[in-house]
């Protein structure tokens, strides 16, 4: 029998979570969880560079562990866990910053494009990476499931291993594989850039009808009259539908949008309709564990107890290895 693949990946507790998580991360996750073991976090050391209110975090930190169970990880498959219960993580961490160059760090897209937008630069965002790829090293990761965005950081995380591994000339960390589905890579948003927290562009399934609608009749589109045909694969709205249509119902919206006659107002309604569709069953289970919260924190409890104990065996290696035991 094959030995299974170990998947690792995380999200930060950075504020609600949006269709681009979705699509571009969770999704991947409840796919890999059926075949392989996996290892998902919320990763609550790396929101603390943007969450200052100690409230806030925490509150934040179990709403995406809802939010991953309300998505369709079973816990019967994944270790859920909360990355600050795992604290060898940072341990680790000082150990990769010994051996990592500052030029792959300054080089970090997440890093460079904060500093271009004037956000003060301090040194948790800089060495950001490398907590992540401690993240990724500690529990030996085969794949890591993320959207495109976060494909430079994994990238950065097979660099600090094979360094680590020449440098003390020893297969000590593994280097894992970045898995990026295509299709979902760069979620739009719903101005057509990346959907982001921090661009406020983003829909989530976890708000209520209201928001989502008020959302989604936001979104931007051209000024193309109702009676003249229309390009689909420039429109916002269609983008973002395809995201959740079957292959008929995307052709069917392409003809009524290369045919004229048909509105974006109009192509909102179904967008609108076919995001509460799509997201039902998700939006249903969230709602059920919310009212139980001890549920939830009992997932929480149990993985950290199984990544602990994989994360322990790593840096019982790593300190042998490089000489603090
Ligand atoms: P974060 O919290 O910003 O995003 C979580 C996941 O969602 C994906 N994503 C998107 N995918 C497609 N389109 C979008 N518009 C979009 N927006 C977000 C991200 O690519 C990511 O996969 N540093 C990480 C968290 C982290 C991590 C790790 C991930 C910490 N340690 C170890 C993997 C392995 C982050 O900030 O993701």
């Amino acid at each position: 029998m094959n030995k299974k693949l170990r998947v690792l990946s995380g999200i930060q507790p950075s504020g609600i979570l949006h269709i681009g998580n979705y699509f571009g991360a969770m999704k991947q996750f409840v796919e890999l969880q059926e075949e392989n073991e996996s290892f998902i976090f919320i990763a609550d050391f790396h929101a603390l560079t943007s969450v200052r209110d100690p409230n806030e975090l925490r509150k934040n930190t179990l709403e995406v562990a809802i939010n991953y169970l309300a998505v369709g990880l079973d816990p019967k498959k994944v270790f859920l866990f909360k990355q600050s219960d795992v604290p060898e993580v940072c341990e680790l961490s000082w150990y990769l910053s010994t051996i990592t160059p500052m030029g792959l760090l300054e080089r970090c897209h997440s890093y460079k494009d904060k500093i271009a937008k004037g956000i003060a630069a301090d040194h948790g965002l800089f060495a950001y990476p490398v907590l992540m790829a401690a993240d990724i090293l500690i529990y030996k990761s085969d794949i890591v499931p993320v959207g495109k965005d976060q494909k430079q950081h994994v990238e950065v995380a097979r660099d600090i291993a094979i360094k680590f591994n020449n440098i003390y000339n020893k297969e000590v960390l593994k280097v894992p594989d970045i898995r990026i589905k295509d299709e979902t890579s760069v979620v739009p948003g719903i101005d057509g850039q990346k959907m982001s927290k921090s661009y406020n562009n983003y829909i989530s399934p976890f708000w209520d009808e209201k928001e989502i609608k008020k959302t989604i009749m936001r979104v931007v589109t051209d000024s193309t009259p109702v009676e003249s045909p229309k390009d689909p694969d420039k429109c916002n709205v269609f983008a973002l539908y395809k995201l959740m249509a079957s292959k008929e119902d995307i052709e069917i919206m392409r003809n009524k949008y290369l045919n004229g006659g048909y509105g974006y107002g109009d192509a909102k309604k179904e967008l609108l309709a076919k995001t509460l569709d799509y997201f039902a069953p998700i939006r249903k289970r969230y709602v059920e564990l919310k009212n139980d919260i001890s549920f939830v924190e009992k997932i929480l409890k149990e993985g950290a107890e199984k990544a602990r104990s994989e994360a322990i065996n790593t840096i019982e290696e790593v300190r042998k290895t490089v000489g603090i035991k």
